[in-house]
């Protein structure tokens, strides 16, 4: 990722109950950024992730996190490290 795109990527940031949720990969849901089944066969599909107690969580939106669908920094963002 080149400096311009780091500057132009920036983490979803969402405070969400206990519960599984399905991050969006295609973009095709119409319940961004959750998926909500519109992917079509072939395409990518959901992350599974779950939340365990009520928290903020930073959604990637760059695809250049190493911990999707976690951001994990690697856009510039100084985000909070995950437990
Ligand atoms: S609608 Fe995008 S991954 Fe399901
Ligand atoms: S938005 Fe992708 S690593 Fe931060």
């Amino acid at each position: 990722m080149d400096e311009k795109e780091k500057d132009s990527a920036m983490p979803i940031a969402l405070t969400l109950e206990p519960g599984v949720y399905f991050r969006c990969t295609c973009g095709c849901s119409q319940s961004l950024p959750f998926c909500d089944g519109h992917h079509q066969q072939g395409q990518k599909l959901p992350l599974r992730f779950e939340v365990k107690e009520r928290e903020k969580v930073y959604l990637c939106t760059c695809g250049q996190s190493r911990n999707l669908p976690h951001c994990d920094g690697s856009c510039g963002v100084d985000v909070p490290v995950a437990d």
